[in-house]
């Protein structure tokens, strides 16, 4: 094989506009020159976040952003996008090594964010092509930031690089019983548990839901929890993330036409954020208590698959009417809940699905349409780590009249409304299921997967609502929890 002749280690300098003497002092590399300095100044008052000088060796001056009224969150992703911004032009480069060498960034959140920048745009998804990108290497010099506090980062974004490798795998290399493996890698000495249902299980539980969605497949459904509960949790009951394992959704019978058809390999994108948040909880030792549950089965069609008016009878005794076969992601998410609430009594209840084409069409590639019922006392915390992550959701209202709209005449419930408020009637279904528990449902349909890059996202799957859920736990945490949280407050 030919080797790619490739540059000597890129240096990439961070740098604040103003004090570019310093930087002299401080890294006497005699690198970069006054003259880039200059020029990199002068760059910046055109609005270029940073400065690339090609010859003799790469290397970038990378301003933490001056313009004035951002917020911290905004300048973090600011920072992020800056760093994609690096690689792409590394990539084109070819030099696939580099030295972060921060001098004058004062805050140790910014660094970590370019960081985190750096690694999430270094992903690509090419097992299945002959031609291989190669993966980067990145060290790190930094009067402010640790390499402990780098490799938490890194940890974080190898999950987040695993669970969009799972998102962009197609069905074809990853079908319900794969999903339930690559849950059981999760070694157990990192301290998480995995259990994967037997089918036999799943009937003698009467998952009706799950078990009525796979009859129109040729392959069995999986169900599979996960379980990290450290000595020192900070709290008793667990914190229970639902992920929605579609691993590909034709619709049934109401066959997906046109192209609605063609991503739809990506609809176990909830499953995939659920496990990965569970390992990064993990390998990061966050003292909190989570579970993952992983209903899986495709939603194809067969002689034998669900049909219009089907009445299914779910988990917690619950009869439902199928009047769309390609609602199925809520009839699989309706069991788990039920499952979740009665067996572990969850303090709260997350739910994470690609599951309606209205939350896409409301907010885009944007953010997470997100609904809550009783959990009042979370939605701050989730608002303030989807900003500082930059994984944000918007909130919409749960007013009770939505749910006169899965009313059945024939069964205790339909699985879906008329089509307007699409994602709200979703949410109400499978809220029906949580009973009293806190829930919050987080729909991802449109933010997890772009068919273009846009900065350190795509293209192809982002795992958005990783990094939300992780952010939100780690601060969880650090409250020590809601009951020390609330006292505290009183
Ligand atoms: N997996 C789809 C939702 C989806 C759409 C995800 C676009 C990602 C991108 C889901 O199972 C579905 O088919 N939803 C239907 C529900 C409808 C039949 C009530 C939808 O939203 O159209
Ligand atoms: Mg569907
Ligand atoms: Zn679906």
């Amino acid at each position: 094989m030919k080797k790619e002749t490739s540059a000597a280690v890129a240096e990439i300098y961070l740098v604040n506009a103003d004090t570019p003497a310093e930087l002299f002092q401080k890294t006497g590399s005699g690198r970069p020159t006054r003259e880039e300095l200059h020029h990199a100044a002068t760059r910046l008052k055109d609005e270029k976040s940073h400065t690339f000088f090609p010859l003799p060796v790469p290397h970038f001056i990378c301003f933490a952003p001056t313009e004035k009224n951002l917020s911290l969150a905004e300048r973090l992703e600011k920072i992020r996008s800056t760093a994609a911004d690096v690689v792409t032009v590394l990539r084109t480069e070819k030099c696939f090594e580099a030295e972060i060498i921060d001098t004058t960034w004062q805050n140790d959140e910014e660094v970590l964010a370019f960081m985190e920048g750096l690694y999430l745009a270094d992903y690509h998804f090419d097992e299945f092509k002959k031609k291989k990108e190669r993966a980067f290497r990145f060290s790190f010099r930094s009067l402010v930031v640790s390499e402990a506090q780098v490799a938490r980062v890194e940890a974080l974004c190898e999950e987040v690089k695993r669970a969009r490798r799972l998102i962009d795998l197609p069905f074809s290399a990853l079908n319900a019983a794969q999903l339930a493996d690559a849950a059981r890698e999760t070694a157990s000495k990192s301290g998480i548990k995995v259990e994967v249902w037997s089918e036999a299980r799943l009937r003698q539980s009467g998952m009706g839901g799950l078990l009525g969605v796979n009859q129109g497949s040729i392959d069995k459904p999986s169900f599979t929890e996960m379980e990290y509960k450290p000595a020192k949790a900070v709290n008793k009951k667990p914190i229970v993330l639902v992920g929605k394992g579609i691993v590909f959704d034709a619709g049934g019978m109401n066959i997906k036409t046109g192209s609605y058809m063609d991503e739809m390999k990506t609809d176990m994108a909830g499953a995939a954020v659920v496990m990965g948040v569970v390992r990064a909880v993990a390998a990061l030792k966050l003292p909190v208590y989570v579970k993952a549950l992983m209903p899986a089965t495709d939603n194809r069609l067969n002689g034998n698959a669900m049909v219009c008016g089907d009445i299914l009878n779910m988990y917690d005794g619950t009869t439902v009417e199928v009047v769309n076969t390609d609602a199925e992601g809520r009839l699989i998410l309706a069991d788990a809940v039920a499952y979740g609430c009665k067996t572990f009594d969850p303090e709260l209840v997350v739910t994470v699905a690609t599951l309606t084409g209205a939350a896409s069409r409301a907010l885009g590639s944007q953010g997470i349409a997100a609904m809550q019922e009783n959990a009042d006392r979370y939605t701050e915390s989730l608002l303030q780590a989807g900003a500082r992550t930059h994984e944000r959701l918007c909130f919409f209202p749960m007013w009770k009249e939505y749910e006169k709209e899965l009313a059945s005449k024939v069964a205790d419930l339909k699985n879906c409304g008329s089509g307007s408020a699409g994602m709200i009637t979703a949410a109400k279904f499978i809220k029906h299921f949580a009973g009293e528990c806190p829930f919050v449902h987080l729909d991802v349909a449109g933010v997890e997967y772009l068919s273009k890059r846009d900065g350190y996202r795509g293209p192809g799957a982002t795992a958005y609502g990783l990094r939300l859920l992780v952010e939100f736990l780690r601060e969880y945490a650090e409250n020590g929890g809601l009951e020390k949280a609330r006292s505290s407050k009183k």
